[in-house]
């Protein structure tokens, strides 16, 4: 029987940077991971997959209406929509080639096939007509998240589809539906949008993206319904009626009230995700789960049984690939006896729309909530030089610094490269950093990045070009 120190159960971004971290500090890891290829969803149907079409339905939109202002005369573009899944394969397939290379490098045995616990130190690892038992002093479950379904609606991912059916379309809709203002509905929403679909989102709160700053979420709407988005807020879909060649919604009010029908090509379900659990043994195990499925854990990833570990999208938290990486170096070095950890508090968040919305910490009403009392500093993009010279002034800076102290607690960006520009607020904050700091620290011109730090000068009232 062979016999690890670790063994990792799910290969995404959680899982595999957990193996590697483990490795480096000389533990023998092995992974299980039941998919024909490594990554998880992120690297096969979440974050890769989706960025690639973002990036080329972007690209087809420019060509289409903003090169000729530029002096760039081009012939409308045409898409090609089955060369553009093949790029989009390709990025796939390079990632997860990635993957698998690192796992060599860094001699960590890939199981393929379903992970069972067995109890703390065994895992069973079941595929291709084989089962095998593995020893193990340490057992990390990662086994990530799978979508939230909508009683009585059927995915069947052709017509009525998930985020997974939503990357593969076999052509554009002429209409889309979709059900959910979360982070899929408008990444994916702007993605066909741009190729032709005529696009409405179906919102069960009275506002897009809840959980990011108001304000942010209000303009950012603004600019949706700008570029041609239709938001149904307030919103239910109760059912979809299939039978005919149109697929036909009965949206009813949440607050309840007449319904009213929207006819649709497809219809995009992204309501959520709920933690994956299925097959794991958890409940032979022992291993605690709470009210809402998620694998419960401690402040060291460890579950209620001593020995076996959770991260990522399966506990609770945010999910994101990049705080199911930082959990699972955390939980390794934890495992090697260091002092792991996670600063929940400095997670950014970005939606990769065009334009994009980024944020880490604090939103005004996590604030007001909590009875902070904090100063405001904003900067339009409108008002920095590089915008105005590319033309993409959509957008504006806001740093929320603590009244007293003037200690950065959040910043919110809407605009373009907010994803990028958002990591020297996340630096400065890991630093305890002060609004001031911000405004001081010497920013290259012409760079948007300039908008951060005028935002900074705002909180003191003084911003220079405003
Ligand atoms: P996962 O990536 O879900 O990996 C879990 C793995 O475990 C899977 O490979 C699965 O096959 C395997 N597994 C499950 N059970 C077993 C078992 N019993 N035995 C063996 N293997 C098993 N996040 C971002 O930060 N940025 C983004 O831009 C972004 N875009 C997204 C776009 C979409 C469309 C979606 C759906 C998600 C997106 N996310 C994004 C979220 C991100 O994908 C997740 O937060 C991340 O993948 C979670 O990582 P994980 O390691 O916890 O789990
Ligand atoms: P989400 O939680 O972001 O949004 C779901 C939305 O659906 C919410 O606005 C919610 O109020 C709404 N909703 C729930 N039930 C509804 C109903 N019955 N009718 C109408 N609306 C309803 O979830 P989403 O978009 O499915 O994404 C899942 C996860 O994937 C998120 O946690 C997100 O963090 C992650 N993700 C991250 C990305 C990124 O970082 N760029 C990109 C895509 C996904």
């Amino acid at each position: 029987m062979a016999s690890y120190d670790l063994v990792v159960i799910g290969t995404g971004p959680g899982g595999y940077v957990c193996a590697i971290r483990a490795a480096q500090l000389g533990m023998k890891v092995a992974v299980v991971e039941k998919n024909a290829t490594l990554g998880g969803t992120c690297l096969n149907v979440g974050c890769m997959p989706s960025k690639a079409l973002l990036h080329a339905s972007e690209m087809f939109e420019e060509a289409a209406h903003s090169f000729a202002k530029m002096g760039v005369s081009v012939s409308a573009p045409k898409l090609d929509l089955p060369a553009m899944m093949t790029f989009k394969q390709q990025g796939i397939d390079g990632n997860v080639k990635g993957v698998e290379f690192l796992m060599k490098k860094n001699k960590i045995d890939v199981l393929k096939g379903t992970g069972k616990i067995l109890g703390a130190g065994k895992v069973e690892v079941s595929g291709g007509g084989k089962t095998e038992i593995v020893e193990t002093r340490n057992i990390v479950i990662a086994t990530g998240s799978d979508i939230a379904r909508l009683k009585g609606i059927d995915i069947d991912e052709k017509r009525i589809v998930s985020s997974t059916g939503a990357l593969s379309l076999e052509k554009v809709p002429s209409s889309l539906l979709i059900v959910g203002a979360g982070v899929i509905g408008l990444e994916l929403g702007s993605v066909w949008h741009r190729l032709g679909a005529k696009v409405t989102v179906v919102e069960f709160l009275d506002r897009i993206l809840p959980g990011m700053d108001g304000e942010v979420a209000k303009q950012f709407q603004r600019l949706l319904e700008k570029q041609g988005f239709t938001f149904k807020l307030g919103a239910k879909v109760t059912s979809v009626d299939t039978s005919g060649k149109t697929l036909v919604a009965k949206v009813e009010p949440a607050a309840g009230g007449a319904a009213e029908s929207i006819e649709a090509d497809v219809v995009l379900v992204c309501i959520g995700r709920v933690p994956y659990t299925e097959g794991l043994g958890l409940k032979e195990a022992g291993v605690a789960v709470d009210n809402r499925g998620r694998v419960e854990i401690d402040s060291h990833f460890s579950t209620n049984v001593k020995g076996i570990y959770a991260i990522g999208d399966v506990v609770a938290g945010p999910m994101l690939a990049h705080k199911a990486e930082d959990e699972g170096v955390a939980c390794a070095e934890i495992i090697a006896g260091q002092a792991g950890h996670v600063n929940y508090d400095v997670i950014p968040g970005v939606v990769y729309t065009t334009p994009e919305v980024s944020s880490v910490g604090k939103t005004e009403e996590d604030l007001k909530q909590a009875g902070v009392a904090y100063t405001v500093g904003k900067f339009p993009f409108t008002a920095n030089g590089r915008s105005k010279v590319n033309q993409t002034t959509d957008g504006f800076v806001k740093v929320l610094a603590d009244a007293k102290t003037d200690r950065v607690l959040g910043v919110h960006i809407v605009g373009r490269e907010a994803g990028e520009m958002i990591h020297e607020a996340c630096v400065l904050m890991e630093f305890g950093g002060s609004a001031e700091d911000l405004a001081r620290t010497c920013h290259a011109h012409p760079t948007r990045s300039e908008a951060i730090k005028e935002a900074a000068l705002a909180v003191g009232k003084r911003a220079i070009h405003m």
